[in-house]
């Protein structure tokens, strides 16, 4: 499409962090915010200046002004608001996970196909500054063969709104599993039955959950496991990637890590919140061989006016509504990604058939630790 993008943003908790992104994008207007509590939708929509207001998301989709919406409600909401809005001509960003079943994410892909829209799962690790930077040493050679990918998220979701308790660990692993995909999406073998031989998809996952939450929090999803711990295999390339997650009842800081073991150079992010990550040089004398590295910013890439936002706390005029962490620097990233992708200036990364298959890692993941880690094939989303 041509001209500005007119943006809707539906959910104004992480969703709110995105709204000063799009007012300084030179491609975007900031056009509409949506979210069901009148109160806090004014309160949001007055401090950005944001006049178009919807609490009803029908009614949202429904006004021919809004090109694209951005979703960040809640996990069950994902997957219906993302299939009404594609159905409803708008092209849609949404927060992590797609959804929560192969069959919802079967209807997110269907219903972009048939839309011909932009779809773009808007998962912030594939876009932070520690990706970016193990993705670069990868292209130049620097880590060179990669021979082992390896994610955890660890998160405690005590007190956390109420889809959250009790929610099964891999249900939202993205976080871990897009970048051990993402990184080997230029190296894997084309074949003839994979329509676009650049992406790396999974193929089978085999998972154990480990120990047992409390039993109130089992009840809603009949997830009983504290931890739940996966590999899974690529196709098209004989890597092996190992991810972790948990959710209730583990002692651990919040981490999301990534590490790439290559033949000459691994990269491991991260042990301790805030620390830098390391290399470790094959070849070195033994106490030489890790190094702490300083990870550079990547706001080059980005459009001048939206590169400010790659900074952890980044509008102080509105720090009341901004939960401020910035994931890496990676929410200009992915805004600017989104609208080039909206105008066909590049594909959306990732997009539909990618986004379903990074979630549904988790999900087949979470079936496999439930059959005892019997072996998961991944659905075909081509
Ligand atoms: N790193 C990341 O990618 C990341 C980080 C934080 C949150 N998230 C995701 O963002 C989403 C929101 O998280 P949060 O912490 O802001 O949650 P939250 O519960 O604080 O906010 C949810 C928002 O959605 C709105 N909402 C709910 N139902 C709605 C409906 N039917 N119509 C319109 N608006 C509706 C609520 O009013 C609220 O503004 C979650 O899915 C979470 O997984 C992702």
């Amino acid at each position: 499409m041509a001209g500005k993008v007119r943006v809707a943003i539906v959910g104004l908790g992480f969703g709110a962090e995105f709204i000063p992104i799009y007012q300084a994008h030179p491609d975007a207007e900031m056009y509409a915010i949506c979210q069901r509590n009148e109160a806090n939708l004014k309160k949001v929509g007055d401090s950005f200046g944001v006049a178009r207001r919807y609490t009803n998301y029908d009614e949202l989709i429904r006004d021919p002004n809004v090109d694209a919406v951005h979703i960040n409600s809640p996990i069950p909401d994902h997957a219906w608001m993302s299939v009404k809005a594609l159905q409803a001509g708008k092209h849609v960003a949404c927060t992590v996970p797609m959804g929560t079943s192969v069959e919802e994410c079967r209807q997110i892909v269907g219903a972009q196909k048939k839309s011909g829209k932009t779809y773009m799962m808007m998962e912030t690790v594939v876009y932070s500054r520690e990706y970016l930077f193990a993705r670069d040493l990868y292209d130049r050679g620097t880590l060179g063969r990669i021979q082992f990918l390896r994610g955890s998220h660890q998160q405690d979701m005590d007190g956390w709104p109420d889809y959250w308790p009790g929610l099964p660990p891999m249900w939202y692993a993205t976080h871990c599993v897009s970048p051990c995909l993402a990184i080997l999406s230029d190296a894997v073998a084309a074949t003839p039955a994979s329509p676009k031989p650049n992406i790396a998809l999974a193929e089978s996952v085999v998972c154990h959950g480990s120990g047992r939450i409390r039993e109130e929090l089992i009840k809603k999803y009949n997830s009983p496991f504290a931890v739940e711990t996966a590999t899974f295999k690529i196709k098209g390339s004989d890597v092996i990637a190992e991810v972790t997650r948990s959710l209730f009842d583990t002692a651990r800081q919040y981490r999301e890590s990534f590490d790439v073991t290559g033949s000459k150079v691994s990269f491991e992010w991260q042990q301790v919140e805030g620390e830098d990550p390391v290399l470790h040089t094959r070849g070195l004398p033994e106490p030489q061989i890790p190094k702490r590295v300083k990870v550079p910013d990547f706001a080059a890439l980005l459009p001048e006016p939206i590169r400010k936002f790659t900074g952890a706390i980044h509008d102080a005029t509105h720090l009341s509504f901004l939960q401020g962490a910035g994931h890496g620097g990676s929410h200009p990233h992915l805004a600017h990604h989104f609208l080039m992708a909206v105008q066909g200036k590049q594909p959306a990364f990732p997009d539909a058939g990618t986004s379903a298959n990074w979630t549904c890692v988790g999900i087949c993941a979470h079936e496999s630790a439930m059959k005892g880690g019997a072996r998961v094939d991944l659905p075909s989303f081509a």
